[in-house]
């Protein structure tokens, strides 16, 4: 039971068992991959919904990659529970993977990743060196500075009855070429020789590279990181979409021209930024900058381009509704697609709501439909759209989200069923010359009126 000097040659035969706390967009293709790569999976998930679906073989997450790959009820060496008494001490590791939201005021919510290792570390088995790993992503200090504590007040001692490390999960829900089985892993623990048994265990989950790159720290920035990256790449061109088309040229064409240089890096203005990542992760590394004294400017301006980033497109189709005539109070708008991403069903931090919300308050009615989701899913404010074909009387269409299924509707037909026949693409994937020859009138994020 948990690491033992022959753990590394365990792990490599697949003859662990692996406790996976948290079982969502993260935690369920983690557990099934890990019994698919051969090992013993106790999944634990304090939502009996959640829990309820993944004994029925259904996806309780809206990523469409977990459908049809849940294990059948009962299948081998395949256990869920909510009983995180009954999974921890059948474990030699558990992985976190809770959420790590932030606060209304934008400050890290850690509270998910306490409560979590609390329950793992009161039901440990005494001096099993079981091995918790967090995987949830979080700022630089926060496993040692959140676990160490419980585990010292519960008289558990580390190296003796427990060990802690660190794994952020880096797959990408809704892209089958970047699952868990196939995304590079990098492993923080202070005793290096934890961190190297565990790059054996995790060298079965995936094909790609697994790296032990030393204490805790290490691999908790490397994953924030990646995503304020992410997050100040998006910020530039969204704050160049604001720029260009008062200089009547349309962002696009720079981009494209620029990207012709072989170190230009090829990004996509849009209505913003969501998820549970690159909206969230930024605040992690503000918090942790400001504890130490230093300011993130750059992180922060980012975050602040990003967020408005909705503001500023409501502003623009407001614009294009007056200068279409419509009367104050009166503007109908369709978006297509609510989820922050394509081809997933998932509404955490969409764009959507604030663009929604801003245009709800200069008095247009928002109707939207989006097949990946929900009525559920959707503020009450927003009324939902069950069939693209019944959509009629609008003034404007805003592609919201790029699902496949919203670029591919019948836009000969409805064109002809507007009120006022305006299309704003928020994603800049449309063929707006195509949609001009159709006859609609179309606009989009970066392009000059
Ligand atoms: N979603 C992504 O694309 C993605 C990618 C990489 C990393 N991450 C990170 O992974 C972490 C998890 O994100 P997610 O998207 O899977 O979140 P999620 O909300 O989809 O899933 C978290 C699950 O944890 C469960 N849970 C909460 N507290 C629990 C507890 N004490 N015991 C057992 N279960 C508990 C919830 O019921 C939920 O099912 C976050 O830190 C996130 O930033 C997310």
């Amino acid at each position: 039971m948990g690491w033992s000097p022959d753990f590394s040659e365990k792990a490599s035969s697949g003859k662990l068992s692996i406790g996976v706390i948290g079982l969502g967009y993260v935690g369920l293709p983690t557990a099934i991959g890990f019994h698919d790569a051969g090992f013993e999976v106790w999944g634990v998930d304090i939502s009996q919904r959640t829990i309820d679906m993944i004994l029925r073989g259904q996806n309780p997450t809206g990523d469409p990659d977990v459908n049809d790959i849940i294990p059948v009820p009962g299948s081998d060496r395949w256990n869920i529970t909510s009983s995180i008494e009954e999974a921890v001490p059948k474990c030699d590791v558990i992985l976190v993977t809770v959420p790590t939201p932030v606060t209304d005021d934008l400050k890290p919510d850690l509270s998910y990743v306490q409560k979590a290792g609390i329950s793992v570390f009161e039901n440990l088995v005494p001096k099993s060196r079981t091995i918790v790993v967090l995987e949830s992503t979080v700022y630089p200090g926060v496993t040692a500075n959140t676990w160490h504590p419980e585990i010292e007040a519960l008289g558990l001692e580390i190296g003796v009855d427990v060990e802690i490390a660190y794994c952020p999960e880096r797959f990408n829900p809704g892209d089958a070429a970047h699952g868990v089985r196939s995304v590079a892993r990098v492993i923080g623990c202070s005793n290096p020789t934890i961190g190297e048994s565990l790059v054996h265990l995790y060298s079965r989950l995936t094909s790609e590279d697994v790296r032990y790159v030393g204490k805790l720290e290490v691999a908790e920035a490397a994953k924030v990181i990646e995503n304020v990256q992410r997050d100040i790449n998006i910020a530039l061109v969204n704050e160049l979409a604001r720029i260009f088309p008062e200089l009547d040229v349309d962002v696009e064409d720079v981009l494209s021209a620029a990207a012709t240089k072989w170190n230009f890096h090829r990004y996509t203005p849009g209505v913003g930024v969501g998820g549970h990542c690159i909206p969230v992760d930024p605040y992690y590394m503000i918090q942790r900058a400001a504890d130490v004294g230093v300011p993130a400017e750059l992180i922060s301006a980012a975050r602040t381009v990003n967020r408005t980033m909705p503001l500023h497109v409501a502003g623009i189709i407001n614009d294009i509704l007056y200068k279409a005539g419509v009367p104050l109070g009166s503007g109908k708008v369709l978006f297509l697609g609510w989820s922050y991403k394509a081809e997933v069903g998932d509404p955490r931090e969409t764009p959507a709501e604030p663009l929604a919300l801003a245009l709800h308050n200069k008095s247009v009615h928002v109707t939207a439909w989006d097949p990946h989701l929900n009525t559920e899913d959707f503020p009450s404010t927003v009324e939902c759209l069950q069939d693209i074909n019944s959509a009629e009387g609008f003034d404007l269409v805003v592609l919201v989200t790029a699902h496949q299924d919203c670029l591919s509707i019948d836009w000969n037909q409805l064109v002809h069923k507007m009120r006022n026949p305006i299309v704003y693409d928020g994603r800049r994937v449309l063929d707006l010359e195509h949609l001009e020859s159709l006859g609609w009138q179309a606009h989009a994020v970066g392009r000059p009126l």
